[in-house]
């Protein structure tokens, strides 16, 4: 356990150069080309936008540097933890909205949304302490200034209108059971697996109460992926224990974390009048891609594009951590993983079109279309309707 401590202990704090190494492109955002609800992001490293440009934070949360951005689609890094986009992006173009921006981009507009998202972040206030982060509590504060503004720019009526009409996505909890739990001996030691994740649940079950009570109607969830066969976790329990393969006590707890989120969603739905969601099964979905990657048109399912030693799972990529050198892949486009940590565009891309146009199999009970375009709840003939579209999802 000595090397999971050090992996996810971030306590060097390096000098605010890094938040000056980067360049943003400018989000345009016009009031009369709104076409469909609002969207306000939630999250960690897989969402984040570049608000970790702003914070001091440790290198291991920024992603300022090349190689990150490097398929050109931003021209170059934007704190995005991915060769181009993630998923946000890609799910804010199919609701014809623009790019969503980072909260703490300095003179950003909110009438479409905006992204709290933070690399490192977890739901826990405790996950991750030491290393500035934005977590979730803090992320919902942020929440509540947009929707000051919101209501002086565009009146209490408005306002209103655009916060029940948006959509709310939460992609954050890896960090909980990472650094937050099994790099943290003490928390362990208290809590014994199942407790921690009822306490991660039933924080974010409070926040998903808190949005409610504040107007919020309609929410996404990207469920936790396998955590075990993330490239870092393959090379430490190859060091650990000489052993090849993913490291199951972090696949078991995002499954225990997944397996709750649905049970709390599912009573939220009766509890809560007009709450609308669309829950995710990221888990098995990014399974089935790292053991048959060709299979989905990749090469690659075990090994980071970017990265250092066994599998690049030594977490080096943009040269800003501890060990300056890192191997990049000559095609990222091959591979599931970018870097130690994260998926490629092309995962981000792959499941955003899959939560947008998805049946039944893979999401429930709305799919990201139908909650921003307000259509019909899925029923199961949707699926017996098109086979084959449940076959693509499956
Ligand atoms: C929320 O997390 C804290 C630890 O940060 C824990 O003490 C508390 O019990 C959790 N709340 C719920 C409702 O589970």
């Amino acid at each position: 356990m000595e090397r999971l401590n050090t992996l996810f202990t971030f306590s060097i704090i390096y000098p605010a150069v890094l938040l000056q190494a980067f360049s943003l492109r400018s989000y345009a955002s016009p009031l009369d080309q709104k076409t469909s609800s609002a969207f306000f992001i939630f999250g960690d490293s897989t969402v984040d936008p570049g608000n970790n440009n702003y914070i001091q934070t440790t290198p291991e949360n920024v992603a300022a540097t090349k190689p990150y951005g490097q398929n050109g689609f931003f021209g170059g890094p934007t704190g995005r933890f991915s060769d181009g986009r993630v998923i946000t992006d890609f799910i804010a173009e199919y609701a014809k909205l623009p790019l969503i921006p980072p909260y703490l981009q300095p003179s950003a507009e909110f009438t479409n949304g905006a992204n709290f998202a933070s690399g490192g972040a977890g739901i826990l206030s405790e996950t991750n302490q030491g290393a500035t982060v934005i977590d979730l509590q803090t992320q919902l504060k942020y929440f509540e200034e947009v929707q000051k503004t919101l209501s002086e720019k565009l009146g209490d009526e408005k306002a209103k209108e655009l916060i029940s009409e948006a959509v709310y996505f939460f992609s954050i909890g890896s960090n909980d059971y990472m650094g937050g739990y099994l790099g943290n001996p003490k928390m362990r030691e208290l809590h014994p697996p199942e407790e921690y994740v009822g306490m991660v649940i039933g924080n974010l079950t409070n926040s998903i109460q808190t949005l409610y009570g504040k107007g919020a109607r309609k929410f996404g969830f990207l469920s936790l992926s396998p955590l075990g066969c993330l490239p870092a976790f393959r090379a430490m329990k190859l060091e650990m224990t000489k052993e090849e393969g993913c490291f199951e006590e972090a696949s078991a707890l995002a499954l225990g974390h997944n397996s709750a989120l649905s049970s709390v969603l599912t009573s939220l739905e009766h509890l809560l009048k007009g709450f609308k969601y669309t829950n995710s099964n990221f888990y098995n979905w990014l399974s089935d891609r790292i053991q048959n990657p060709s299979e989905f048109g990749f090469k690659e399912g075990v090994n980071a594009c970017c990265g250092t030693g066994p599998f690049g799972g030594i977490y080096t990529c943009g040269g800003t951590k501890e060990i300056k050198q890192f191997e990049l892949c000559d095609n990222a486009e091959d591979y599931i993983w970018w870097d130690s940590f994260h998926p490629t565009e092309r995962i981000h891309e792959q499941f955003a079109k899959a939560l947008w146009s998805a049946p039944l199999s893979l999401v429930a009970p709305f799919n990201l279309e139908n909650l921003f375009f307000d259509k019909d709840k899925l029923t199961i003939a949707d699926v017996e309707d098109d086979p084959e579209k449940a076959l693509c999802y499956n």
